[in-house]
């Protein structure tokens, strides 16, 4: 499977990118970066770095550092840290992995070369995808799908984790997110009402740093301040690995219970960035929904069998 990540590490971003890197069946065109997480420089920079732990091949390729309604969102130092990566001690990075095309437009060329193959997985905010689209419009058409980590539908009684309505890589640009769901290309979205039954917690954390090596080290030591934030805010034993989520639906779908119909994004207001889903079943109704394309959204997962595959992967 053709993949290209898009990311903004980010502590869960380092763990799906870490999975995707030990997947036999995942071949990895690039990685390419959003700010969210940390500013652009720190995501990349985060990257760059993670590429060169992981020894990974594919290039970084630098993204959009602004959302596109302008508006700048803050970055959430209290959940990733100031560095995104948890503060750890970053070292000095090599840039030789850097690609020197803007995301957007490696995104587009990349779908071109390899027409039909390419599977997006996207962890950050949609801002890369929604540029890619309106320079390109029909990529789309040739896009396998499209799995993002995003929004949060109500499911098992979830809701936002910006706002009581919102996620943070819609909220942190609506628009894009608007665009991207509004495009001819399958997207399958992986959201709070799912990434919640992914707690990685103290012992899981612990078994990693001890049987997984120097990798599995570095991601329980950047969980230590993720868990605070957890602990504190959200009164959660652990961590969440909403990220790695998305990757585990691109090789193991049958694992998740999913819902079908178009998908709305509000972009402005008191509730900004809140997603929303018209069954398929529906009929008629406002066109301003009906006539949007049917995306697929996941409502349930087996929890336990993703955590076994991801420890057993890395
Ligand atoms: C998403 O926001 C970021 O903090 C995480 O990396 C994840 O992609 C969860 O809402
Ligand atoms: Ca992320």
């Amino acid at each position: 499977m053709k993949v290209i990540f898009d990311t903004d590490p980010g502590i869960d971003d380092a763990m799906a990118l870490l999975y995707l890197s030990k997947l036999p069946e995942i071949e990895l065109l690039g990685i390419t970066t959003v700010v969210g997480n940390a500013s652009i420089e720190k995501t990349t920079r985060n990257a760059l770095y993670l590429r060169q732990r992981f020894g990974i091949s594919a290039p970084v390729v630098q993204g959009a550092g602004e959302t596109l309604d302008g508006v700048k969102k803050q970055e959430p130092a209290i959940v990733h840290g100031d560095d995104g990566l948890g503060n750890i001690d970053i070292p000095e990075v090599d840039r030789s992995g850097l690609d020197r095309r803007v995301a957007s437009q490696f995104i587009i060329d990349t779908i071109k070369a390899n027409r039909g193959e390419v599977t997006i997985i996207a962890v950050g905010r949609m801002t890369n995808l929604a540029l890619a689209l309106r320079a390109e419009p029909g990529i789309a058409k040739q896009v396998k799908q499209v799995i993002i980590m995003g929004g949060a539908f109500g499911y098992k009684g979830r809701s936002g984790n910006v706002t009581p309505l919102a996620e943070a890589n819609i909220h942190g640009d609506p628009v894009a997110a608007d665009e991207m769901f509004a495009a001819e290309w399958p997207v399958v979205v992986v959201g709070l009402d799912v990434t919640h039954d992914i707690v990685l917690d103290t012992d899981y954390l612990a078994a990693l740093s001890r049987d997984v090596g120097a990798n599995g080290e570095l991601l329980a030591k950047m969980s230590e301040h993720y868990a605070q934030f957890y602990n504190n805010i959200m009164g959660i034993n652990g961590v969440v690995g909403h990220d790695l989520l998305a990757v585990t639906y691109a090789l193991h779908p049958e694992w998740f219970e999913t819902r079908r119909g178009p998908i709305v994004t509000i972009t402005e207001g008191l509730a900004t960035g809140q997603t929303a889903q018209m069954p398929e079943t529906r009929k008629g109704g406002d066109p301003a929904w009906s006539s949007r394309p049917v995306q697929t959204i996941c409502t349930e997962v087996d929890g336990p069998k993703v955590l076994e595959h991801f420890r057993a992967t890395v």
